[in-house]
């Protein structure tokens, strides 16, 4: 059997696919402003498993889905045997007799791997604790509006070494920019992930930083990201965190060590007053909200290529 065409990291394609990707995502989204309409996905039903909250990658993924011809059906895991302890390998053996294609929002990253050895049709990786592929395509998608570019370019990761630094460093080791990551000590990326990306890094021009110091991460950079103190499933280590990530707020200093120019990006939901200022969140160098739209518009991509030809 042919295996699926999955998107479960960024380094599942090659930095040639990602652009492509990046690249139609672009047209996509231009002819969805000019009224043109779209039908690659006539016929095909995604499944959607959330076993996390979601307003964005619920609703781009199901929007996308539609504009495309195809059918998005959400499956909370509340409402499915899955949730009462049904396996990952026997509902991919049961989904895969039904749909085209399935998206998942997990815990551990091992899950969506399981879920991926298991299927007939394709995987797509709506976040783990490890991973959020899709989301920083958006952000590459966002950074080419932006920039012109994404080669070359530097992003300052300031906060947590979460799901979201991770794809970071797969991004930049594929597309050959600079991640400069500044976490408090005890919050740093997985050593395994960073060694992994070196190899691909090297290849591609990329360039990976881990630091301690906020100033080191935001020097000269085009991008400063942050994402929350907290993620999804670490509600109880809220108060710690806030505690230990003193210090690592993006701030208007902050932004000030940055380019001239620099833009300020987060993944959203953000919360004001913790990882980031209100005045940052809401200045005019804030592009949260086009990176937000831009989901739409490269998971539509991502769709048409794991599972339009099916
Ligand atoms: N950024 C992101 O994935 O948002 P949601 O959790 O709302 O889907
Ligand atoms: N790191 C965050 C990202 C949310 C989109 C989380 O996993 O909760």
């Amino acid at each position: 059997m042919i295996k699926p065409r999955h998107f479960l990291t960024l380094l599942d394609r090659t930095p040639a696919e990602l652009q492509n990707l990046i690249n139609t995502a672009i047209r996509l989204k231009d002819e969805r402003n000019n009224g043109i309409k779209h039908r690659e996905l006539d016929g095909k039903t995604l499944a959607m498993i959330f076993e996390k909250s979601s307003t964005r990658t619920r609703i781009s993924f199901e929007t996308g889905m539609y504009e495309l011809g195809g059918h998005p059906m959400f499956l909370s895991s509340r409402d499915i045997q899955l949730g009462r302890g049904e396996t990952i390998k026997d509902t991919a053996r049961v989904l895969s007799r039904y749909v085209h294609g399935i998206m998942i929002r997990t815990f551990g990253h091992e899950r969506v791997v399981e879920l991926a050895e298991y299927s007939t049709v394709p995987v797509i990786n709506a976040l783990t604790d490890s991973f959020h592929p899709c989301q920083i395509m958006a952000d590459m998608m966002t950074m080419q509006e932006k920039f012109g570019k994404i080669k070359g370019l530097k992003v300052a990761y300031i906060g947590d070494g979460n799901n979201m630094a991770q794809s970071w460093i797969n991004a930049a080791a594929q597309m050959g920019f600079h991640i400069a990551i500044a976490s408090p000590k005890g919050y740093w990326v997985d050593y395994d992930v960073v060694s992994r990306a070196e190899k691909y890094a090297e290849k591609n021009g990329g360039k990976i930083t881990l630091t301690h110091h906020v100033e080191e991460a935001a020097e000269n950079a085009h991008v400063v990201y942050t994402d929350v103190w907290a993620s999804m499933g670490q509600e109880e280590e809220s108060q710690k965190r806030i505690k230990d990530f003193q210090g690592y707020q993006v701030t208007r200093e902050v932004m000030n060590l940055a380019l001239k120019g620099a833009v300020f990006m987060h993944c959203l939901p953000a919360h004001r007053g913790e990882e980031v200022s209100e005045e940052v969140l809401e200045s005019e160098n804030s592009v949260i909200f086009d990176e937000a739209e831009n989901r739409l518009h490269v998971q539509k991509a991502i769709l048409i290529d794991c599972i339009g030809g099916i």
